[in-house]
Formats: C-alpha cells, structure tokens, sequence
C-alpha cells in the first residue's frame, strides 16, 4: 500500500512561504487520473493515512474560512452493519427513504440532462447492459450501496444554515480529498446515491438533526481488472463552459 509522504509541515498546517511559492507540478497528473472508481479490492486503507488524508484536504480553501465541512469515516464491521441495514431496508423501500435534498434539479433541462443520460448509456454500454433491461441497470444501481466493494466509506453532512457558497466549500473538499488519493495510489467515487439513505445514516452515525446529509464517498484500491473502472467520461469542449474577455 502507497504510504503517506512525510512532510516537513503537519498536514493541516500551511507549509513555509518558501515552499508556497514554488511551483506544483502534479496535480495535473492526480485530476488525469481520477476516475469515478465503480469496482474496488478487499483491501483496507489504515486509518493513519484515511486520518492524514482528510486532515491534508482541511486546507481546501472556504469563504470566511467556515470549514463547513463535516466528515465520518468508516471501516471494519460498522461498515459492514451499515451495507447489510441498508441492504435489508432496500427489500421494502428500493427507491430508499427520501434525500433531504434535491439531488438534481427537479426539471434538468439540456445539455445537463443530455449529459447525465450520457453517461449512463456509456456506462451501460460498457457492461453490456441493454437499454431495456432495468433488472440489470438496478443491480448495477444497487452496487453503489456497498460502496463497489471498497473497505473504507466517507460520509459528508454539513449544517442546515449553510447556504450555497458553503455547499461550494464542501464541495472543494471533497475535490480535494479525491485528488490526495490519487498521490497515496488510492482511488475515490464521490456517491449521492447514498442521499435517499440519509434517515438511516444520520440515525447510524448520530449525524445531528442540524445537519443535512450530503453524500457518501467510497475509498480505496481500484480493481484494475474491472472493466467498469474502463469507463471514460467525455467533458464540453472549453468553449461551451469558459468565456474569455480581455485577452
Ligand atoms: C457529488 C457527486 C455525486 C456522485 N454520485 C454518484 C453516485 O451516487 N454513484 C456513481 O456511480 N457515481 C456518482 N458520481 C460520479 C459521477 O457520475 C462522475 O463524476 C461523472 O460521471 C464524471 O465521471 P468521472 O468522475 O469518472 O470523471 C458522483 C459525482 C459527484 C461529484
């Protein structure tokens, strides 16, 4: 297993102005390889590195500095509890319980809506799941609920009185902990289906009424035989999303 770098500041700490100035060369290489990984190995992550992890992504920047973030980690037999409730909620409720949120929008127009249909053809298509077929499509669905086989679970909340801008934050944070896994050779698949579970999670974890269950987030090994991790997911062309004034 890829242990964590040893550093010359505490992860949570910024490092020295000489060193902040220098140039970084790779987060180019993390970003070309993160993928969302849909099959993982029965291989633990140490809590040391999950710990250093997370405590690395904390310098993820946020407005006000608020840190709005709110993290629970899990491993070993609760995760394992966990999977198996939901496993067994899911025979009376398969659609889960309800989000507390509104995972798209309720209307998604194009070209979001265009996109997202995308993707998942592309996914099914690569599984060979025929377009008709929804048994196999709710099997593939399903695998999200234990986490594709990943030994190691995240789980974001953040207070209800946080508005947009800090759901931002969040977000950046989670960018930031998927990245600092690729550098520890470990692989991520950030996961708001986890969202229609948010009553049994916050009940499990004793997430405070306060908070809002964002999602889940598997961690881990990716299993390189898998062909699902082959998946490859396109992105707009520059001019669609960026415009340029000035230049
Ligand atoms: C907040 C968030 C939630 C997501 N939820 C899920 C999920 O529940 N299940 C899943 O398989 N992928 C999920 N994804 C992965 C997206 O489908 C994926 O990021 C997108 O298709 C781009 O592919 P890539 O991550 O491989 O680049 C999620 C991504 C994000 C950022």
């Amino acid at each position: 297993m890829a242990q964590p770098k040893p550093s010359s500041s505490s992860p949570s700490s910024s490092p020295p102005q000489r060193k902040r100035l220098r140039a970084s060369a790779r987060v180019s290489d993390a970003l070309a390889t993160r993928f969302s990984c849909r099959a993982f190995l029965p291989k633990a992550v140490d809590k040391a590195l999950v710990q250093q992890l997370l405590q690395h992504a904390s310098r993820a920047p946020s407005g006000g500095n608020l840190q709005p973030w709110h993290v629970w980690a899990l491993s070993g037999e609760p995760l394992k509890k966990l999977v198996t409730d939901v496993g067994v909620a899911m025979r009376d409720k398969p659609g889960g319980l309800g989000s507390e949120y509104h995972i798209y929008p309720p209307n998604l127009t194009d070209p979001y809506e265009a996109r997202r249909r995308d993707i998942g053809a592309r996914l099914y298509e690569l599984l060979g799941i025929a377009r008709e077929d929804k048994m196999a499509k709710l099997g593939q669905l399903a695998k999200n609920f234990e986490f594709f086989g990943a030994q190691t679970a995240l789980f974001f909340a953040i207070d209800k009185q946080m508005q947009e801008g800090q759901w931002s934050d969040l977000g950046m944070f989670l960018q930031s902990i998927m990245l600092l896994a690729r550098e520890y050779g470990l692989h991520t698949c950030p996961q708001e289906a986890w969202a229609v579970w948010a009553p049994l999670i916050k009940k499990f974890l004793n997430i405070p009424d306060h908070m809002t269950f964002f999602c889940g987030m598997a961690l881990g090994h990716a299993d390189p035989h898998a062909v699902v991790n082959q998946l490859e997911s396109p992105r707009a062309a520059l001019e669609d999303y960026a415009t340029f004034v000035g230049f």
